[in-house]
Order: C-alpha cells, then structure tokens, then sequence
C-alpha cells in the first residue's frame, strides 16, 4: 500500500512525486511513454517534446540566423554560413536525454518509486496498472495525483499525417528545411515553432482564425510584436478560418475564408497548433466517481481536490493555464496538503512568457482586464530603444508597461516586449507577491548596466519620476 500514487510523469506528476516523497509519503508514480528501449521516460511533454526541446531550437536557429543576418553591424563578417540541421537536432535530442534521465536519478535520491505502464483509476482507491507487455497489475493508495497532461487538438479541416500535415511533435522533428510552411493558429507554439523555421528559411505563413492577435496579451504589447513578427518576415494572417486541406505526396493544399472569400495556398509542411486537449479518455473506470467538465477537464477545488475522496488532480489535466510552472506548483500544492500542511496556490500570479526573439511576458493583470473589473490604475512605461544596455547587446526593440493601482500604487501588472522579457518579469513577479508598490521597485537600486533597469525606470514613470525619458513638466 502506497501513500501516494502519481499517474503521469510530466512537470506536475514527477514534481509532486518528489515532494511527497520528500514529506516522508510512501510514493510511486507510473508512466506510459518510453523511449526506444522501452525504458519508461518521465518528463512528460515539457521535457520530451515541449518546453525543452523548443527551447533548445530556438536558441540554435537564432544563432545561425544571428550569425547570418547581424554580426556585419558588430564588425564581424563570417562567409558561408552553413546550416547542419542533423547536428542542430541531435544537440536538441541529447539535451531532452540528459533531462529525463535526471530525473530517474532524483526518484532513485528521493526513494519514489517508477513504475512503467498505463495507469487507470478504479473504484476503490486502487490504481490498474498495465504495462507494454500486456501484464496489468493492480496498486493501492490512500491517495492518488493524477497528472496524465494534455495532447495537441486535431481539427477535421487538418488531420495530422505525420508527413505534411504535422502537430508541435512533428514541428520539432522535420529533417530539412521546408522553402514554404504553413502554420495553423497564431499562438504560442505557431510563433515560438513558425520562429524556429523562419530563421531557418522557410517562408512562414501563419493562418489565425481570429482578427485579435495574441487576444490573451495586453493590446498595446500585441500590437507592437505583431509589427516586429511581421518585420521578421512572420506573414500573420489574422481572421482567416482553415476549411480544408489536402496533404500530397510533398506539399500540403490549404483553403481558407477570410471576410466572405476563399482562398488557397500550396506549402511544403504544415504544422496545426490550435490548442491542446487534456488527456482524460480511458484514465477512469465509470465507478471511480471522479467527474469532468464539458471540455473534458478533471473537475477540481482551489486545491487541485476532485468530488472523489483522496483523488487530486493537477496539470494540464485541470482548469488554468496549461504551463509546467504551474503544474509544478500545483503538485507541491497537494503534496503538501496531503501530508497535513496548509499549502495554498496563487493562481493571480502565474508568469505567461513566449520564447520569441525578443520575447513577450507579463504577469498580473492588463490594462483591459483592468478596465474591465472598474479597477482605476496608473501606468508608467519605459522603452528599451532608451536603454544604454539594450542598445549594447543590440536588443532596442520593445519596452516595460508596469501598472499600478491608482489610489495604493500596489504593482497590478507587468508586460514586457524586448530582451530578456521572462527575467524582468520574474523580477516583477516576485516584488508582486510581496505586495509591492511601483514606489518601492522606484527605490530598489538596480546594478547598471542591465536590461532590468527598464523595469525600474518604469516604475519610476508611474509618478513620472523615470530618468531616462522626456517626462513632460507642467
Ligand atoms: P504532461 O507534461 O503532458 O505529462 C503527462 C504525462 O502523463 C506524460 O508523460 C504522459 O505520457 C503520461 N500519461 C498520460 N496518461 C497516462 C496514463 N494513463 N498512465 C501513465 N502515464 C500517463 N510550458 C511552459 O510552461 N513553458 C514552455 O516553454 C512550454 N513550451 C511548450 C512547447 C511545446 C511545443 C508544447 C507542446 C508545450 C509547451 N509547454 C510549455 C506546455 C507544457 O509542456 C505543459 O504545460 C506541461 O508539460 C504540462 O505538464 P503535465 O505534467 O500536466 O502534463
Ligand atoms: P494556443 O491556445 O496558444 O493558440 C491556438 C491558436 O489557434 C489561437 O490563437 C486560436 O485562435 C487559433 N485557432 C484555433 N482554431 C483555429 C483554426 N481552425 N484556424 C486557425 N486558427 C485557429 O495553443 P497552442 O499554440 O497550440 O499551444 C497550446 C498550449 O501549450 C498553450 O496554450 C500553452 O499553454 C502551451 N505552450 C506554452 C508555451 C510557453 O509557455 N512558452 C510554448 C508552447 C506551448
């Protein structure tokens, strides 16, 4: 008999693992994805086709554009450069092994123990658990973390071919660089993916169904990135809804409505990022009790609790954003509220970053949002084109919108456009759960030069005060 056992080691699952076994629980966690070897491979999306991974290429495919397009202004000319994109992908690879390797090594350290298999819940507190091999093997618990994630959403218009018509998987995997790619949807992963391949030469088309770009970022940060995507050579279409494709022997044929009109458009490979689906079919038997919303989300309370006795669920498998931070932070949660403490989640504060060049990121509220819920707010804004650091590194483009109530000046949001976005805004962030006010950012000394005194220097021009801007004196 366990204390604990995980279904599902992603970022929520085999981080929840360890934190209970860390508070003295008897835990396991089981898996289904193995690797070539049929070695369980824990990690989930984030590590094996996700966060890790894409980061790895977007980081490799700056360079070379870097090294293609921009080093002339340094006063560094470097002839022929050649792309190897085996060797670019194989590095990518070996990072995502070395990754999920460790973390067998830390259940080993923290006594978790692995189990390999397909787990599913039945009534009972009781876990089935079958493996590649057939053998099905039932484990007991007095309580279980389901952490089974989420898979990409394939539409009818766009059926995933594993060819042409790939899904963000394929996106990471394609062995030459397509001359034309279409991307279906404009959000994280169409740009953080449509990015890699455009610095790698493709010519990116990306269709969105809807005419607000980024619509869950701040409007005025939207605007300003969708100029830069656009100057990147990104062709965003806004607006344009996909009604049907037909994958060829190599290319993919699209059409798709845009204000009443039909149109087509012929590419080498088409990657369909239109959102992801929590993976809850077959994770139950009926009589387990554990019940979903309509969208097949797992239905729990602030603290990650489903309406089954002693089942939790945490992930991308529950409602709220689908990000591995707050996975993680969510399988802490309940870790801890299993072994008696009072552990709390705050769900207002969880960062949104996009991994482009440069990157997008906020956290708290937006101006709409604000405008929305009669919140009156003050704003200081500080560009990076006004940043000695930013224009040393070569990174002027975008600027820090800071938001602060208007009557307590308590810090209600940052969004930032420009380098080193995620950073500044974990800076933001953690003066946030502090409670801080625009005014103390304004006091807290900043080392020079930085891309972070942006930050500072919009605070400071919430009242005004910022140094390095044209403030208008009466
Ligand atoms: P998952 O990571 O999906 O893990 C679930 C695990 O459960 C999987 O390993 C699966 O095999 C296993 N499983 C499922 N069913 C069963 C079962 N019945 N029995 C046993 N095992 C089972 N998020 C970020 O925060 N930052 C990023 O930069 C970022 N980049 C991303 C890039 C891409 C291309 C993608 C696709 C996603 C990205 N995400 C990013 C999102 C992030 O990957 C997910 O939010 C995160 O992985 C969710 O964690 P999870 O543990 O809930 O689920
Ligand atoms: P998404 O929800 O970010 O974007 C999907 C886009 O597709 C939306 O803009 C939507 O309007 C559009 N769309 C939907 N149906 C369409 C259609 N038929 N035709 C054209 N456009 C259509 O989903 P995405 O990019 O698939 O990513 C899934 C999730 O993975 C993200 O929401 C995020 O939680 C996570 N992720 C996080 C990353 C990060 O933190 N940096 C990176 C990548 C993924």
């Amino acid at each position: 008999m366990f204390d604990v056992v995980v279904i599902g080691g992603g970022p929520a699952g085999y981080v929840a693992a360890i934190r209970s076994s860390q508070l003295g629980l008897k835990t396991a966690c089981i898996e289904e994805y193995t690797d070539s070897d049929s070695n369980p491979t824990f990690g989930g999306t984030c590590l094996n086709v996700g966060c890790i991974p894409s980061k790895a290429l977007l980081d490799s495919s700056h360079r070379y554009h870097d090294a293609a397009n921009h080093l002339k202004t340094h006063g560094i000319d470097i002839k022929n450069v050649e792309l190897d994109l085996p060797a670019m992908m194989k590095r990518k690879d070996d990072i995502v092994k070395k990754l999920t390797g460790g973390i067998g090594g830390l259940f080993a350290a923290n006594k978790v123990t692995p189990i390999s298999g397909r787990g599913k819940v039945i009534a009972g507190q009781k876990v089935e658990v079958t493996n590649s091999s057939g053998d099905v093997e039932i484990i007991e618990s007095k309580n279980i973390i389901i952490a089974t994630g989420s898979s990409p959403i394939e539409i009818g218009s766009a059926k995933f071919d594993d060819k042409n018509i790939l899904d963000s998987t394929g996106a990471l995997e394609i062995d030459s660089v397509p001359k034309t790619l279409g991307v279906i949807g404009a959000g994280v992963i169409g740009l953080e993916l449509g990015s890699v391949w455009a610095r790698l030469g493709s010519k990116v088309t990306v269709i969105e169904a809807m005419d607000d770009f980024l619509f869950m970022a701040d409007k005025e940060i939207a605007k300003e990135t969708l100029k830069d995507f656009k100057k990147q050579g990104l062709d965003i279409r806004l607006g344009c809804k996909l009604t049907s494709s037909k994958s060829l022997k190599n290319s993919v044929n699209v059409t798709y409505e845009t204000e009443g009109k039909s149109e087509e458009m012929k590419f080498d490979k088409l990657i369909v990022a239109v959102g992801r689906k929590p993976n809850t079919k077959d994770v139950f038997s009926e009589d387990s009790g554990v019940s979903l919303d309509e969208r097949g989300f797992i239905n729990v309370n602030e603290h990650c609790q489903t309406n089954a006795a002693n089942i939790w669920a945490i992930g991308d498998v529950v409602r709220g954003p689908m990000l591995a931070h707050k996975g993680s932070e969510e399988g802490i949660m309940v870790a801890e509220r299993i072994a008696g403490k009072h552990a709390e989640m705050n769900y207002d504060l969880v960062p949104s970053v996009i991994y482009t060049h440069p990157e997008i990121a906020w956290v708290g509220k937006n101006e709409e949002e604000l405008k929305d819920e009669n919140i009156e707010y003050k704003v200081g804004k500080f560009p990076f084109a006004a940043s000695g650091r930013a224009l040393a590194v070569d990174q002027s483009v975008g600027f820090v919108k800071l938001l602060s109530d208007a009557k307590t000046d308590t810090i209600l949001g940052v969004h930032v456009f420009g380098p080193s976005a995620a950073e500044i805004v974990q800076q933001a962030l953690i003066s946030m759960e502090f409670g801080a006010s625009s005014e103390d950012l304004g006091l807290t000394i900043f080392s020079h030069p930085t891309v972070s005194e942006a930050l500072h220097e919009a605070a400071l021009a919430v009242n005004n005060e910022a140094i390095h801007i044209g403030n208008k004196r009466k």
